[in-house]
């Protein structure tokens, strides 16, 4: 009896380790040849907000060959399910975020029409460098810099199902996203043991967002309702954007707040970048975030980012802006905003700013001066 016990114990123990063994030296042989051995793929949010330099950071990681990019997937539930309000449609847009990190792209077919899809169907698709070279489209090479201009005319016919296969062969899932409203929402999604999930935090100072929103206030329009919900059209016109910039410096204090109570373990998977140390100095700070994704800052694309401060490459229009003149474009609000509603602005995202170090302006003299300096060095934690 106590012997029968122990052999079938050792069966227990012994065999599934054999397995174990068997198993691990089978996967280790049948790696094709020249594809790295895939460890777990690493998982990153660049959580943001609009207007803030969200699509430059996404494209410093669209370039990299290891990355599999894409912008807003989200953008096709807020406009699928547009009966919604933020709050209300947080939870499919983080559904949506899990699959697409985990490369099951059939999550699109609760948002997009039936019949033939090409990727092209994928909101901003172009901007996604993975989506313009092998295995999606064999025009560009993977290591290349790719134009989303030139992608978008060459790569468009591609039909859907590239883009889960090209997902696939990535070691980095890259997803941009403005649509989160808090890091509560996302918290399953830090410890689900199938994510890897690091998050970059992009701010940028709530004056140079208004004065920015205020030249796109159409595109916004939209988004502006489905975040400030019903009560969005009793808000007399003229105030809808401090509204909605109220909403906008409360969250992103939030997710900031709430990201320095993260356990430890978790605590490392944040980091916050300011849009404007970004800029100032382009190539310490790319090589910052890709050191926190795991990611070589290779040769080519530090030849393309000192490119790009000087102003030249810009690989198509998601770089609006170029870093030679991001700085004055950083700064334009000071010249271009009235001093009344840069007094309101200040007022009503006083706790932000001092969290993130943007300095108020204490005359309008002192807005128009642009030897005042209005950043004052953080260090973050
Ligand atoms: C950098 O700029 C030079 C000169 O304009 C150009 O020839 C080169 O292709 C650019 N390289 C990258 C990687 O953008
Ligand atoms: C602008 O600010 C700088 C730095 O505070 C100061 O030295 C300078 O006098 C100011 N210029 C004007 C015209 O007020």
């Amino acid at each position: 009896m106590f012997w029968a016990n122990k052999a079938r114990l050792l069966v227990l123990l012994v065999l599934p380790s054999l397995a174990f063994l068997f198993l691990q030296q089978f996967y280790s042989h049948s790696q094709c040849p020249g594809l790295v051995e895939k460890s777990s793929p690493m998982h990153v949010l660049i959580l943001s907000s609009w207007r803030s330099g969200s699509s430059f950071v996404g494209q410093l990681f669209s370039q990299h060959p290891d990355v599999f990019y894409l912008m807003e997937p989200a953008w096709h539930v807020w406009t699928t399910l547009s009966s919604g309000n933020a709050w209300q449609l947080q939870m499919a847009v983080r559904d949506l975020i899990r699959s697409v990190f985990l490369c099951d792209m059939s999550v699109f077919d609760a948002y997009m029409a039936q019949g033939p899809r090409k990727q092209s169907s994928l909101f901003m698709w172009e901007t996604s460098r993975a989506l313009c070279s092998p295995p999606a489209c064999h025009l560009f090479k993977r290591e290349s810099i790719v134009p989303q201009d030139d992608c978008k005319i060459l790569c468009s016919k591609q039909p859907f199902n590239l883009v889960e296969e090209a997902c696939k062969s990535y070691s980095h899932v890259v997803l941009k996203e403005v649509r989160f409203f808090n890091l509560k929402t996302l918290q399953p999604l830090l410890t689900d043991p199938s994510l890897n999930l690091h998050i970059i935090h992009l701010v940028r100072d709530p004056r140079a967002v208004f004065r920015s929103r205020e030249n796109t206030k159409r595109e916004l329009n939209y988004g502006s309702h489905v975040i400030m919900g019903k009560q969005w059209n009793k808000i007399k016109s003229e105030d809808q954007p401090y509204h909605l910039m109220t909403a906008i410096c409360l969250s992103q204090q939030e997710i900031y707040k709430a990201a320095q109570l993260l356990p430890d373990s978790l605590r490392e998977r944040y980091l916050l970048i300011r849009y404007e140390d970004l800029v100032q100095d382009p190539l310490t700070q790319t090589s910052k975030l890709y050191e926190f994704a795991g990611l070589r800052f290779l040769p080519h694309l530090q030849i393309w980012v000192r490119n790009l401060t000087q102003g030249k490459g810009m690989g198509g229009r998601a770089f609006d802006t170029n870093s030679r003149n991001a700085q004055s474009v950083s700064q334009a609000w000071r010249r271009s905003l009235p001093h009344d509603k840069v007094v309101q602005l200040q007022k009503i995202c006083k706790d932000y700013m001092n969290l993130m170090g943007y300095l108020p302006v204490l005359s309008e003299k002192d807005q128009k001066n642009l030897s005042v300096n209005l950043l004052s060095a953080v260090e973050f934690p």
